[in-house]
């Protein structure tokens, strides 16, 4: 029997990420996984408010706090110190994560880019900058991409993909709003779960998602 993994969810702004966590934490979807603390790079994060109103545990570790990233790692680590998270999810975080936290939670945090990764991702694409650069681009689809986390931005090894349409007449916020929506939102849950369930391998760059152990016991 798989002991119950404690979840800590890192957040810097809107946090509609860590509400679909919660949402499908409250639906039962998230199996073998409970979130346990979030923590906001600022004091202005709305998420704040909605780990408030779900009653989870939730701090200002504020990375304006911090001369440089060594410190402001040394501080999430501080943070963390404790609480026995098993799983850190960036759900919109905005700074970027330090040598000493990935090694400490290697390959055992994962984060949610607004792209199909290897497209536009990487430093400087974030949030909106992403969706300018595909529009620009000319595609005709895009998505959202859940992946582990590693020294690299948004290099770590791929778990999950879903593609969205781009209509005639999108602009970012319209795009944004659809890859959120029916990207996202729906994907960040389920690699959670699957992580929760020790169903992720990782083989080299990639990973292999096992069959539902629960499904295969089945009569
Ligand atoms: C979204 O664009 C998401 O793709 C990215 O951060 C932005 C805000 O997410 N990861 P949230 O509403 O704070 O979860």
């Amino acid at each position: 029997m798989l002991s119950v993994k404690n979840i800590a969810v890192f957040v810097s702004g809107g946090g509609t990420n860590l509400q679909a966590l919660i949402d499908a934490q409250e639906r039962g979807e998230i199996r073998n996984g409970r979130i346990t603390y979030v923590l906001a790079s600022n004091d202005k994060a709305y998420a704040l408010q909605r780990a408030e109103k779900a009653g989870i545990e939730h701090e200002v570790v504020s990375r304006k706090a911090y001369a440089s990233s060594e410190e402001y790692d040394a501080a999430i680590l501080a943070a963390l110190e404790n609480r026995s998270i098993d799983l850190i999810v960036l759900a919109g975080f905005l700074s970027i994560l330090g040598p000493t936290v990935i090694e400490q939670y290697r390959n055992r945090i994962i984060n949610i880019h607004p792209s199909l990764i290897p497209l536009f991702c990487g430093d400087g694409f974030y949030g909106k900058k992403v969706h300018t650069a595909v529009l620009a681009s000319g595609m005709k689809v895009t998505g959202a991409t859940a992946h582990f986390v590693n020294e690299i931005t948004d290099g770590g090894a791929i778990i999950l993909q879903k593609a969205v349409p781009i209509e005639q007449g999108d602009n970012e916020d319209i795009l944004q709003y659809r890859v959120m929506r029916q990207a996202e939102w729906e994907i960040l849950p389920k690699a959670v779960s699957l992580f929760c369930e020790d169903r992720i391998r990782i083989v080299g760059n990639r990973t292999v998602i096992l069959g539902d152990r629960n499904l295969e016991n089945k009569e």
